[in-house]
């Protein structure tokens, strides 16, 4: 375990804080460059060949080795508060996994307790995670109710905390659900601040009715989950969500796509023009759901989270495939960990097992593997889907994202060669189990910089307690509004001539 520091100001700590990465190929979203990076006081000051710096600079050699932006991770829920029970990597555990596997930025979900306010809430994540996270973080905030308060609370968020990013559920009755008027609103309230909307999408009310008629029938185990939860019932939403977020010109970011079938919802209707972002995530690119369905309900319970991963086992790899060719944009790892413990909550009913699974320390690995090293993606579309795309999509880029000068000095240098098994035995996340459990992957991180800080050297960890902070995410990312305003320009009603519209004011008049 890593020492607790105490912040020291950028700008009062030694030469230590001037980095030299020689020989590398720098990667970003749009192309690869042989060329050297200079980085002191957390930010990337030069790039070029032969570079006239300091002496004392550390320098670390890259030959052979790609040198990208740091992974940003979307969508994680460190010790959230759930089905009874909390999520056991917590701001420290879980940022020092996803250093260890080259996220240098993660975005957490408020969600608020209930008969909390979103303030409030906000609040309590901050006080949770300013202390502990060990690289930089931002907030998304879950809207699970509706009422004016919530509309006023969601545009202090926006204006005063930094806060662009609402997320809905259409899942999760009597919870955190939200029904078709509700999303109306709130989508359109989303819109007018400036922000994205974000949604798990899943019929809820089909999911309860489903669950309840699975259990009256003595279907108790595992199973059952993605029995109540089919994929057209992920799709369903998908599409509803798209519909009406396309309708009251939101943009619209769904989370965790977990089937074929929502996935080509997503891709179908971007190419329709809607400003839609779909997001796979490690797990469902990693591994299939038939562990549900398997004789072994211990193993079952383990790979239970929502929406859920898929039995059918050409999933992981058309989700790659439309990663790899921008039917969806991001991926994240919806980090949700809890114990084989707290997972047997549900040992007699399988809608009481917490839902949630790992990915946040294994997540770049993954895509890499399956994605680059399987000769599907390009390195280039690696960069654009686990971490450009996102800091455009949630207003971080330039300053993430993206290795260029005047950037955060968050990068990777990514050996796309070395292998490693994943497995519980080794990894860094607080939870006592990992879905991903003896696979072995090729590429891995070799040094992970944290705002300028060597926070992996030489694949050894060195993640400090309370290093990262928080990041303010800024409304109106042009990235999405400038399409939003593009197609808020254009005419709705019919263009008539002059001509045409005296004709009928003469007819009109005619008939008065
Ligand atoms: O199963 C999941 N995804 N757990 C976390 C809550 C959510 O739905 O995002
Ligand atoms: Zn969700
Ligand atoms: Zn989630």
């Amino acid at each position: 375990m890593s020492t607790p520091v105490k912040k020291v100001p950028i700008h009062l700590q030694s030469s230590q804080n001037r980095l030299l990465v020689k020989n590398g190929k720098v990667v970003n979203e749009d192309g690869m460059v042989d060329t050297d990076v200079y980085i002191e006081d957390g930010i990337i000051k030069q790039l070029g060949r032969n570079l006239i710096i300091p002496g004392g600079t550390r320098t670390i050699d890259a030959r052979g080795k790609y040198v990208m932006p740091g992974g940003i991770d979307p969508h994680t829920h460190f010790e959230f508060e759930f089905m009874g029970t909390k999520s056991v990597d917590d701001f420290y555990q879980g940022t020092k996994a996803a250093v260890a596997g080259g996220t240098t930025m993660i975005m957490d979900f408020v969600i608020p307790r209930k008969d909390e306010s979103l303030l409030e809430a906000y609040e309590r994540y901050r006080a949770n995670a300013d202390e502990k996270v060990c690289c930089d973080y931002g907030l998304h905030v879950a809207v699970t109710s509706w009422s004016p308060k919530i509309k006023e609370e969601m545009a202090t968020l926006v204006q005063e905390h930094g806060v662009n990013s609402f997320k809905m559920f259409m899942a999760y009755k009597d919870l955190f659900m939200l029904h078709d008027q509700e999303l109306i609103e709130a989508f359109t309230a989303c819109k007018n601040l400036g922000c994205v909307a974000m949604v798990h999408a899943e019929n809820g009310d089909i999911i309860a009715a489903n669950a309840k008629k699975l259990l009256d029938a003595g279907v108790t185990g595992p199973e059952g989950h993605e029995m109540s939860r089919p994929e057209e019932v992920e799709a369903e939403a998908t599409n509803r969500a798209c519909v009406i977020a396309n309708q009251v010109n939101c943009p619209l970011y769904v989370s965790s796509v977990m089937s074929k079938s929502a996935a080509d919802v997503i891709s179908a209707k971007r190419g329709d023009g809607y400003v839609l972002f779909g997001e796979s995530i490690a797990a469902s690119v990693g591994i299939d759901g038939s562990a549900q369905y398997g004789n072994d309900m211990n193993k079952g319970r383990l790979c239970i989270m929502s929406p859920p991963l898929r039995p059918d086992p050409t999933t992981p790899i058309d989700l790659i495939e439309k990663l790899s060719q921008d039917g969806l944009q991001c991926t994240g790892s919806d980090n949700c960990t809890f114990n084989a413990d707290q997972k047997a909550l549900g040992k007699n009913d399988f809608t009481k097992i917490p839902n949630g699974v790992n990915g946040v320390e294994d997540r770049m690995s993954i895509v890499w593997d399956k994605g680059v090293h399987a000769g599907i993606m390009s390195p280039t579309r690696f960069v654009a889907v686990t971490s450009t795309n996102t800091a455009k999509i949630f207003n971080l880029y330039p300053r993430k994202g993206v290795i260029a000068v005047g950037s955060d000095a968050d990068v990777v240098i990514w050996d796309p060669n070395r292998k490693r098994v994943i497995s519980a035995d080794t990894h860094v996340q607080a939870v006592d189990f990992n879905i991903f459990e003896g696979m072995e992957v090729t590429g891995v991180p070799e040094y992970v910089i944290v705002n300028g800080r060597v926070c992996v050297d030489d694949c050894d960890l060195k993640a400090v307690h309370g290093y990262g902070k928080f990041i303010e995410t800024p409304v109106y990312p042009p990235y999405v509004y400038d399409q939003i305003e593009e197609r808020e320009k254009r005419p709705r009603g019919v263009a008539r001539t002059a001509a045409e519209m005296k004709k009928y004011a003469d007819e009109d008049a005619a008939l008065a």
